[in-house]
């Protein structure tokens, strides 16, 4: 099974909380805008992708399982 990540890239501020928790999971650009605009990871980094999910304050990464 894996686990789809989409984010909504284009509202993105930087505050880069998702990389600092979930650093296999999303990726920033030199500026540290997540450029991880969609995703699929295997199962065992759910609980890493949730985690950043949470830590994003703009609330712009969604999970869906396949
Ligand atoms: Fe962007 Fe949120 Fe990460 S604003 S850098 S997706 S914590």
């Amino acid at each position: 099974m894996t686990v789809r990540i989409k984010v909504n890239v284009a509202g993105c501020v930087g505050h880069a909380r998702c990389a600092a928790v979930a650093p296999e999971v999303y990726e920033l650009d030199e500026n540290g805008f997540n450029v991880t605009a969609e995703k699929e990871v295997p199962e065992a980094l759910r609980a890493q992708a949730v985690r950043g999910m949470r830590a994003c304050p703009e609330r712009i990464i969604s999970i869906e399982q396949e």
